[in-house]
């Protein structure tokens, strides 16, 4: 078992005794709806069964030791309490800091320090928002050590809050809340105006969720996301005005096309554009799939793609040929890029007997226009953070 191992490490780490929490928070991949959480529209992620192990123990000092076994050879690397502030020499132990901190902000500051080893199985930097499984896996262990009541909704703010906060990265909410409120088998349907959300149940009888990571490294902070952001603002700052609403996610694609004009820019039409047609398709997919219309959720994710490739622009060469190539090979349901894109993965709907050729087509496909392999991941609907012992 994979967190045997990890309170192995711990104890050959920091040695036995005391309590020693084991804990897990998966990873989201987003099925449909991006780009729009950050622009007051729907999102329809779900958590994986791959995410981040913890093991953990309280202090009774202000000390904070952290060792992933993702980055074993940074060691360990010690920090304090009383001391958080992020530095780019601190790597990954930012996002865990940065946590700690945000908790500190909303009147919850620990007194004590701890004892931190990771261990994460979702491939870093994917898209597979590994950063978020570390903020809410952190916070549930700070809930856990330290007695602060807070519900799983609270921790995705929390982590969102120190993501923007703490590292930079003016992320949306629905990575973090994906991650804090999964449910085995069902993707959940954010409301990200409102926080209402429901859980659908994906049913995909005779299909799998394929996950293809095209090996294309991606920092959310030094990509265009922020720049995608403020696009948003300025677009809905002048069609905002000229119809009267609060955010992109209040329009209808008729309202759009009425009132697009107000968006001098071209550019920022073209964004604003993907960001109402985008939120208008989550609504629909989810429809189709209550109605388990799996053919048309994937057509809605085909054309998800193209929007944020041609619109949004931010796919690339490496996500469109995965994307691409798995449109051509039979049995695929829909294929799209998931998460901020610029790199990282995608997410496609496969008939359970054309996985094979899925993998060994696209596969074979992408290393030849692209010159290195993509990873290929069947993967699994799993549920929120755990205490696993
Ligand atoms: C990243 C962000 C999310 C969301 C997606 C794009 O994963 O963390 O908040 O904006 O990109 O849909």
């Amino acid at each position: 078992m994979i967190w045997e191992k990890v309170l192995e490490k711990f104890k050959e780490l920091y040695g036995e005794g005391g309590d020693i929490g084991v804990y897990f928070a998966p990873g989201r991949v987003n099925m449909i709806g991006e780009h729009t959480d950050y622009n007051g529209g729907h999102v329809f992620p779900c958590a994986l069964t791959i995410g981040t192990y913890g093991a953990a123990r309280r202090r009774d000092d202000k000390k904070l030791r952290f060792f992933s076994m993702n980055f074993s050879h940074l060691g360990v690397i010690e920090s304090s309490i009383e001391d958080l502030k992020p530095e780019k020499e601190a790597g990954w132990t930012n996002y865990p800091k940065g946590v700690i901190w945000a908790f500190g902000e909303k009147g919850m500051k620990a007194e004590h320090g701890m004892d931190l080893v990771l261990f994460g199985n979702i491939p870093n930097g994917s898209g597979l928002s590994s950063s978020a499984s570390v903020e809410v896996l952190t916070g549930f262990i700070l809930k856990d050590l330290f007695g602060f009541e807070v519900s799983n909704q609270d921790l995705a703010l929390i982590g969102q809050y120190s993501e923007n906060r703490f590292n930079g990265v003016n992320c949306g909410i629905m990575d973090q809340f994906a991650i804090a409120m999964g449910k085995e088998g069902h993707a959940i349907f954010l409301d990200t105006a409102t926080l209402k959300y429901d859980y659908a149940p994906i049913r995909l009888e005779n299909a799998k969720i394929v996950i293809s990571c095209s090996n294309k490294k991606r920092g959310l902070g030094d990509s265009k996301y922020n720049e995608r952001r403020s696009e948003c603002e300025s677009a809905l700052a002048q069609i905002g005005e000229a119809i009267g609403i609060n955010t992109l996610g209040d329009l209808t694609e008729e309202q759009f096309e009425k009132y697009k004009a107000a968006i001098g820019d071209e550019v920022l039409r073209k964004r604003a554009k993907h960001a109402v047609y985008e939120n208008q398709r989550t609504i629909k997919a989810v429809e189709a799939l209550k109605k388990n219309d799996v053919a048309r959720f994937g057509e809605l994710m085909n054309a998800s793609h193209v929007s944020l490739r041609d619109d949004y622009e931010v796919t690339g060469v490496e996500l469109d040929t995965l994307v691409e190539e798995a449109w051509k090979v039979d049995g695929v349901i829909g294929s799209r890029m998931t998460g901020a894109g610029f790199g990282g993965c995608t997410v496609s709907i496969v008939k359970d007997e054309a996985v094979d050729a899925f993998i060994d087509k696209v596969g074979a496909a992408y290393r030849e226009k692209i010159g290195y392999a993509a990873d290929f991941y069947v993967v699994e609907i799993g549920a929120g953070p755990v205490k696993l012992a």
